[in-house]
C-alpha cells in the first residue's frame, strides 16, 4: 500500500482538517473499503468504539447520505464518551463490554440486524505488548459478542487489532463464524504500531451453535463446557494448551 510513518502520518491529519473528518482514522476505513468494498449493500450498521466519530462521519457519508431510502437505513454508534450529532446516526452512550449497553444497541435497532459492525476500540497504550493485546483482545471479544447478536447472516466484521504472536489462534477463532478472515493494515496506520484490521466476511453461525447471551465473555478461569456442537467458546488470550483441560470438562448436552 505504499509508504507509510511519521511523514505520511502528518499528511493525513492535514487532509482530515481539510476534508472535514473529526480524525484521521477516517483514512484507515476509507482505505479499507477501498480493498474490501465494505458498504455494498449495506443498510443497517453499528459502529463500536465511535468517538470522536470519524468513521461514522464515513458510514453516514456512504450510506445514508448516499441512500435514496433513508427511512430504511439504520446507523447506530456507540462509545463511553460523548460524540457531536452526526445526520443519519443514532448514538449510544455505552461501555461495549456491558450487557446493558448491548440491551440498549439491540433496542435501537428494533430488533432488525445489520449487515455491517465496525469497531476502532482502543484502551490507554501501556506500551506492553503483551499487556495491550490482551486488553485489546477484549474489546475485539466484546464486539465480536454484539456480532453474534446482530450481524445478519452473510454480514461482515471489521475491527481493530493487536497483531501479536497470538494472531494466528484469532484467525482461527474468526473462522469458526466467518467464511473469510484477513488483516489489513492500511498505510495511513503507523507503520510501527502492532494496529491492524481484522476484516471478517460472510459471517454465518456453525450448525448447530447455540447462543447464550455473553456466552463469549465468560471470564477465564470460569467453569467452561463445550457447546452440543462440540465447539470449544472463545479463548480471549492465551494459548492452546488450555484445550486440554477445556476438553476435560463435562459436554452441556447432558
Ligand atoms: C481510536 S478511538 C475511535 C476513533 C473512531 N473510530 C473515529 O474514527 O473517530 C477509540 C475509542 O474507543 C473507545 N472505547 C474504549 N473502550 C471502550 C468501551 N469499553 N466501550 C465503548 N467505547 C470504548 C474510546 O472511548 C475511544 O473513543
Amino acid at each position: 500500500m505504499g509508504r507509510s510513518g511519521p511523514e505520511v502520518r502528518d499528511i493525513y491529519y492535514r487532509r482530515a482538517k481539510e476534508e472535514g473528518w473529526r480524525a484521521r482514522s477516517a483514512f484507515k476505513l476509507l482505505q479499507i473499503d477501498e480493498e474490501v468494498n465494505l458498504f455494498e449493500n449495506v443498510e443497517r450498521c453499528i459502529d463500536l468504539c465511535a468517538a470522536p466519530g470519524s468513521w461514522s462521519q464515513v458510514v453516514s457519508k456512504r450510506v445514508w447520505a448516499s441512500s435514496n431510502k433513508k427511512d430504511r437505513v439504520k446507523i447506530v454508534s456507540v462509545d463511553i464518551q460523548d460524540m457531536a450529532p452526526i445526520d443519519g446516526v443514532v448514538q449510544i452512550k455505552g461501555d461495549i463490554t456491558k450487557e446493558s449497553t448491548v440491551e440498549e444497541i439491540v433496542k435501537s435497532l428494533g430488533g432488525e440486524q445489520v449487515q455491517l459492525i465496525l469497531c476502532d476500540g482502543a484502551s490507554d497504550v501501556t506500551g506492553l505488548h503483551d499487556m495491550d493485546e490482551y486488553i485489546q483482545s477484549g474489546l475485539l471479544l466484546s464486539a465480536l459478542n454484539v456480532a453474534m447478536r446482530l450481524l445478519e447472516p452473510g454480514g461482515t466484521f471489521l475491527a481493530k487489532f493487536f497483531k501479536g504472536r497470538h494472531a494466528f489462534l484469532t484467525h482461527a477463532q474468526f473462522r469458526v463464524f466467518f467464511s473469510s478472515v484477513q488483516f489489513i493494515k492500511p498505510t495511513s496506520s503507523r507503520s510501527h504500531s502492532m494496529e491492524s484490521f481484522i476484516v471478517c466476511e460472510r459471517f454465518k453461525l456453525p450448525i448447530g451453535y447455540a447462543l447464550k447471551s455473553q456466552a463469549l465473555l465468560e471470564e477465564p478461569g470460569e467453569k467452561r463446557t463445550l457447546g452440543g456442537d462440540g465447539l470449544a467458546l472463545f479463548v480471549q488470550s492465551g494459548d492452546l494448551s488450555g484445550f486440554d483441560e477445556i476438553l476435560g470438562l463435562e459436554s452441556n448436552d447432558s
